[in-house]
């Protein structure tokens, strides 16, 4: 049912698609325009860019011809009409979210979302007057119920993160089809290379271009993509609200997204062998990834994604100390947040994400003391499983 795009196709796009053929100085590469202001000739200058429709770039907060390159290589690769980039993940969620509610209005999310998507919900969106309500990513019959006449938005994730389930999205964009209700997917555990929520009925589709996207933990941008009609409602918005992506950041993003395909052929093949190995080890006492059978959403996944991704999470078969003794035994992998880059990166949800919660307050949220969540790398997957292995026998 998923028809992804051909990998020569997703190759070409990644490569070409967004960036101008010739440059200024001749240049292969598109120039960084590190400029805040865009200057014009004369007053018929401004009033061909302000009366006549001319082209012509104002301001950076409104536009930057770096951003603009970046964009069309998005929308290209996810195969949408428009994309509209920000300063972060965070900044394209809080931005489209208050663009597209108002006081009165009501949004459901689900519970299995990023941590400060559902922050942004409950803490923020009550202050301007919006109802909230967070549904189990498990409990269609709940989704539906949920349903109110205010309703507005259903935001999910798919795959979701630590448990990685996969939404099925379809199911979703058929009970929302007689509501003017809108559906948001924030899909970055997937990318456009393992899924395109758009084909499946979903109206706007949010990636944190910090992961895999950029893709070499060296820069923080996001980005929203669907209809022009909605982008260019959610853009007026940006414009006020100003996370916008600097220009280094956008030619950043460009640069990554040259090897994309590249990568996530690597990264599909690192996460799914590093799960295999995970699920057969004698530490590992349970495991989520969406490409094994094993997996409560396996079938779900099979329908929607072309791969399944390089995060892995597990649990084994430590408490608290045990866990963080593997983890302090680690060579290649480094210990931090994130996933999407070329380093292999590993993290404790218990103490990381959840540092700031009570203990029963995270078991309550699922997140178990032995919970761990790794992101292969593009090293061999060799070199991660041996790392993986000596730190298991060494924290015995
Ligand atoms: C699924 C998901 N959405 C959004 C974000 C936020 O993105 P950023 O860190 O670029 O603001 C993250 C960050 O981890 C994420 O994992």
């Amino acid at each position: 049912m998923n028809e992804p795009y051909s990998k020569r196709q997703i190759s070409r796009i990644c490569v070409h698609e967004g960036e101008e053929r010739y440059n200024p100085y001749d240049a292969i590469t598109t120039p960084i325009v590190q400029t805040s202001t865009f200057i014009f000739k004369n007053t018929d200058a401004i009033e061909g860019y302000t009366c006549r429709g001319e082209a012509h770039y104002e301001y950076t907060r409104y536009g930057n011809p770096t951003q603009t390159a970046a964009q069309k290589k998005l929308a290209a690769l996810e195969d949408a009409e428009s994309a509209l980039l920000f300063s972060s993940g965070m900044s394209a969620v809080t931005t489209t979210l208050l663009c597209l509610l108002q006081s009165g209005d009501h949004i459901i999310i689900t519970d299995d979302a990023y941590k400060k998507s559902l922050e942004f919900c409950k803490y923020v969106l009550p202050r301007y007057g919006i109802q909230f309500d967070i549904v189990s990513v498990h409990d269609y019959d709940a989704m539906e119920k949920a349903i109110r006449p205010n309703t507005r938005i259903f935001f999910s994730e798919s795959p979701t993160n630590p448990y990685l389930n996969i939404m099925d999205l379809q199911r979703i964009a058929t009970m929302l089809k007689d509501t003017q209700v809108l559906l948001l997917c924030d899909s970055t555990f997937a990318t456009p290379y393992n899924m395109q929520p758009l084909k499946f009925g979903v109206d706007l589709v949010i990636h944190s271009c910090t992961k895999y996207l950029g893709g070499h933990n060296d820069l923080m941008a996001g980005v929203v993509m669907g209809s022009e009609k909605l982008i260019e409602e959610i853009l007026k918005f940006h414009k006020i609200l100003g996370g916008v992506v600097d220009p280094l950041v956008g030619y950043l993003l460009i640069r990554g997204l040259k090897t994309f395909d590249l990568r996530m052929q690597r990264l599909n093949e690192n996460g799914m062998r590093v799960a295999q190995f995970l699920e057969n080890h004698p530490r590992v006492q349970k495991i989520y990834y969406p490409g094994l059978p094993s997996h409560p959403h396996y079938e779900i996944a099979k329908r929607y994604m072309t791969g399944f991704g390089a995060v892995v999470s597990f649990e084994m078969d430590a408490d608290l100390e045990g866990t963080k003794r593997f983890l302090d035994q680690l060579k290649l992998f480094r210990i931090g947040p994130s996933f999407g880059g070329a380093e292999s990166l590993i993290t404790h949800p218990a103490s990381v994400s959840y540092y700031d919660c009570t203990r029963d307050e995270r078991i309550a949220l699922g997140i178990k003391d032995n919970l761990i969540r790794l992101a292969a790398g593009i090293e061999e997957a060799e070199a991660i499983i041996e790392d993986l292995e000596q730190a298991f026998a060494a924290s015995v």
